[in-house]
């Protein structure tokens, strides 16, 4: 479990090399391996705080810190926004250094501006993981992704993923196509022409405006939601429309290989981007992929807060804290 991860924050992929997946991969197995334990604890962060500061919306990536940091023993403390000074007009700067006073080992940032998280970073002393800047990057959701293709699959590289839906303001599909690549897999986008990035064929993945050439042989199905909150004017007639053309139900999903698995970073619109019956069907990892999660989380947190300053490796200590 030693060496390995040089890097002071995890900001996005771009940055980190498949030598840096695979590591943060591999930590995360055994981190993975903890939270099916009958007492899902490690001493390894014992005496570390770290600190979630989510200025946007989040279900599974806010818990999912929260846990990961209290499975490794650190002192977790989850901002609300809502509820602070932030409220009162502060800065984000003067925000970060009020929290820095308090001696964070970790901050966990989510913010609507790309870039923000990088902001915080030149400016504090502790390390800093992005947990979704705007449009720009969600490292983690990436590295849960890659765990679950992995998992599933049984390796990453030179698989043939399919992302579909809204590209255009998808941070998950930008980390996640960042991701795939490295790893030499064939990266389809396919959604209206609308949804999609100006520029993003340079980026080495396949566009497609259509499901079924986008579909046929993929190995990997991951759906996206559509971002309503991010849509502005009519970049989308209405949803029924695309529900029609672009949802994924199990007439589209047999375009697929007949052993692909359907992905989505969550949240779902069900019946918008995806039917109900494919999201629970054998098919889906959806939940496989909240479940690696934590154990990926706990990989981020562990290499940059413990590891880092030569502490135990606590993974391989019994789980003897209660
Ligand atoms: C994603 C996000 O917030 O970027 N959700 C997540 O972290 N699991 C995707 C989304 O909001 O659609």
């Amino acid at each position: 479990m030693s060496g390995g991860f040089h890097h002071r924050h995890l900001l996005g992929v771009e940055g980190l090399t498949a030598t840096d997946v695979l590591h943060l991969l591999d930590t995360a197995e055994a981190f993975f391996a903890v939270s099916r334990r009958p007492v899902r604890k490690v001493p390894t962060l014992r005496g570390k705080t770290v600190i979630n500061l989510f200025y946007e919306a989040s279900t599974r990536t806010r818990t999912s810190f929260e846990l990961a940091g209290k499975r490794l023993s650190a002192d977790v403390v989850n901002m609300s926004v809502a509820a602070s000074s932030v409220k009162k007009g502060e800065t984000l700067y003067d925000t970060c250094k009020t929290l820095e006073a308090m001696q964070p080992d970790v901050v966990v940032m989510r913010h609507g501006a790309s870039g923000a998280p990088h902001f915080i970073a030149s400016r504090l002393r502790c390390a800093v993981i992005n947990a979704g800047d705007g449009m720009h990057e969600h490292p983690t959701q990436a590295l849960l992704d890659a765990f679950t293709i992995r998992r599933a699959k049984g390796r990453l590289d030179g698989l043939t993923v399919a992302i579909c839906g809204d590209v255009a303001h998808s941070r998950v599909a930008r980390s996640d196509a960042l991701l795939l690549r490295l790893f030499g897999c064939t990266v389809r986008v396919v959604a209206p022409r609308t949804l999609l990035p100006d520029g993003i064929e340079s980026t080495g993945v396949e566009v497609y405006d259509r499901l079924e050439p986008a579909l046929d042989g993929a190995d990997v199905v991951m759906v996206l939601r559509i971002q309503r909150e991010r849509l502005e004017g009519a970049l989308l007639p209405s949803l029924r429309e695309y529900a029609r053309t672009f949802g994924l139900g199990p007439r589209q999903l047999a375009w697929a290989k007949p052993d692909a698995i359907v992905m989505h970073p969550g949240p779902m619109n069900r019946g918008v981007e995806i039917d109900t019956t494919v999201a629970d069907g054998p098919k889906s990892v959806v939940l496989d992929q909240v479940e690696a999660g934590v154990a990926v989380r706990m990989a981020a947190l562990y290499l940059l807060a413990g590891e880092r300053r030569g502490e135990g490796d606590g993974v391989h200590e019994p789980a003897s804290e209660g």
